[in-house]
């Protein structure tokens, strides 16, 4: 069933658990994350990034998740990820995503705010949830704004802003940046985990880790047992796809040997594989 990100998030906060949110731009990431989902009896959050709507369009992704999410008995999540623009937001409001995420993180405490809360009240009206980030990370692209491995601690997510953040916009829950990066991390990251406990005193609101392939399990539990209530995975899957994709011309090299029917439903199971590993990592 289709639910909203809040009232899903609110119950992983009691329960100190989260909800990994899976990037999709065609129909093999959906189909994957809805398997993964239904073989597991967990409940997911299909992420559609603003960064794709050249790609395919966001009715259309709309369409396959809706149908697909009708017919589970899963919790299941269509939501926005980084839009910068409130015509995208409407947009996905308009054709019946749960969950937007304004992303006003590049812009200065006071706009950020204003523009967050904007987009809070429009969201509000259409029983839509709302995700905000404070603090800033590399651009999803995963190009780094800062030498990798070595995160610029002036830019992490300042729990005293963290607490005036939600409470003048009344958004459902706050993305923060505590050491995680998108992309690849050259070395083994370390989050700061005095400044996530320092937030999640301070207010009640879920967290958000964004950026998590890549981080050690261990660690993701620990974010877990502290406040994560949401965390973002795309680049793993990003880059398992095209490694399926390289073995499987690797193992039938001929001109004739190797279909794209085949070579995507590979891709596919592959995908549904490297899902499964983080609806386990969050689920117990
Ligand atoms: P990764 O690509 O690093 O997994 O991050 C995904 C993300 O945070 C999407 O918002």
């Amino acid at each position: 069933m289709l639910v909203g990100l809040k009232e899903l998030l609110n119950q992983c906060k009691k329960n100190k658990t989260a909800i990994p949110a899976f990037n999709v731009y065609n129909l093999e990431t959906i189909l994957a994350v809805n398997q993964a989902a239904n073989h597991l009896n967990s409940p997911v959050i299909f992420s559609f990034g603003e960064s794709y709507l050249d790609d395919v369009p966001i009715d259309l992704i709309a369409l396959n998740v809706r149908f697909l999410a009708e017919q589970s008995p899963q919790s299941m999540v269509l939501h926005l990820d980084h839009a910068k623009n409130l015509s995208t937001i409407t947009r996905a409001i308009d054709c019946g995503f749960t969950s937007v995420m304004y992303d006003g993180s590049h812009l200065s405490i006071e706009e950020n705010i204003k523009n967050t809360r904007a987009v809070v009240e429009i969201a509000r009206d259409a029983r839509v949830s709302v995700e905000g980030e404070l603090g800033y990370m590399n651009p999803e692209d995963g190009s780094y704004y800062d030498e990798p491995g070595n995160p610029d601690h002036s830019q992490f997510t300042r729990p005293e802003l963290a607490l005036k953040y939600v409470t003048e916009t009344g958004v459902d829950a706050l993305a923060i940046a505590i050491g995680n990066a998108h992309g690849l991390y050259q070395g083994v990251p370390h989050l700061d985990f005095s400044v996530l406990a320092e937030i999640a005193a301070l207010t009640d609101k879920p967290q958000v880790l964004h950026g998590c392939s890549g981080i050690p399990a261990e660690q993701i539990k620990k974010a877990i047992n502290l406040g994560i209530c949401k965390i973002n995975v795309n680049t793993e899957l990003a880059l398992g796809a095209v490694e399926s994709i390289r073995q499987s011309i690797k193992m039938s090299p001929e001109v004739n040997s190797l279909r794209y029917e085949k070579l995507i439903r590979q891709t596919k199971a592959d995908l549904v594989l490297l899902i499964e590993k983080y609806l386990k990592l969050t689920s117990n």
